[in-house]
């Protein structure tokens, strides 16, 4: 039942983001509509064609393997699957992404916490809502942007992503990017803007410019858990998403890639709480989702 919800999920969102927010049934039965869902289902569920071995990449696949995955639904497999470090043993779901594979915006998180080990969703507690508010005051619904984290598993009691899982679990992020070939990345946080980077840049220099990701502009911003840490901070991420509304438009406001942004201030990342901690302290801590 939950792959038939997920289903009817991803095909209302994908409907919602051609702008087509009825459903019109046209004489079907509610079963009529329900067995064709369920088809749609077990569609996702059929094993992978041949050609990707999901179970050996779950298990022991190397980076290269998965940046090798040739569609979506295979890397998601191979996610669902995936053991190659030690997370997958006190995870509940894995939490994949959620969105259109064939969004502009792609935003990326650090790791699931509490909430999203649950649903296996990204960003559905206090700190996904304020994202979705974020987001929304730039123009950009939640149901039009892929979200996904560094991390597709949990840390057990919130606590720091560690080296080894990111190194592991962070094909999945670079291959999604790769898959969805966005008109901007969004770096949420620390984790994500020095994993894509290749850094161990604070945020503080990382923030107000635009930066490359393979050739993909990527804006660096705060992590919404610590904006309900640090209201202060709200205003600078809006500007931060304001340069990705942009550069999604085509306009850059006067500024070309590389440079400041536009009338931002300077923010303070020395203010307790950052998570912009001073080159390689990761202070990110109580990620509530
Ligand atoms: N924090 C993250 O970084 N990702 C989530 O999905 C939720 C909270």
């Amino acid at each position: 039942m939950t792959a038939t919800r997920d289903a009817l999920r991803s095909y209302l969102r994908g409907r919602e983001a051609l702008g087509v927010p009825e459903v019109f049934l046209s004489g079907a039965s509610r079963d009529d509509v329900l067995d064709a869902v369920r088809g749609a289902a077990s569609h996702v569920q059929d094993p992978a064609p041949a050609g990707t071995d999901v179970g050996r990449i779950a298990r022991e696949g190397s980076r290269e393997d998965i940046l090798g995955i040739s569609d979506m639904e295979n890397l998601r497999r191979v996610a669902e699957a995936c053991s190659r470090c030690g997370l997958h043993s006190t995870r509940t779901k894995v939490v994949f992404a959620d969105g259109p594979a064939e969004a502009r915006v792609l935003c990326v998180g650090e790791a699931p916490g509490a909430n999203e080990d649950r649903t296996g969703l990204p960003f559905v507690g206090r700190a996904g809502k304020l994202l979705d508010r974020l987001l929304l005051s730039v123009g950009f619904s939640r149901s039009e942007v892929f979200i996904c984290n560094v991390l597709k598993c949990r840390p057990p009691g919130n606590r720091n992503p560690l080296p080894d899982e990111i190194e592991a679990c962070s094909p999945f992020m670079l291959r999604q990017v790769e898959l969805v070939r966005p008109a901007v990345i969004v770096a949420l946080g620390t984790f994500a803007a020095q994993t894509l980077l290749g850094t161990r840049d604070s945020l503080r220099h990382l923030r107000g410019r635009t930066h490359l990701y393979e050739g993909y502009p990527l804006v660096v911003t705060y992590h919404p858990a610590a904006l309900l840490r640090n209201a202060g901070w709200t205003r600078p991420s809006w500007r931060d998403l304001q340069l990705a509304r942009r550069i999604v438009d085509g306009d850059h406001g006067g500024s070309t890639l590389g440079e400041q942004v536009e009338g931002e201030p300077a923010t303070n990342p020395d203010n307790p709480g950052s998570p912009a901690g001073s080159q390689g302290q990761l202070t990110l801590g109580g990620r509530d989702g």
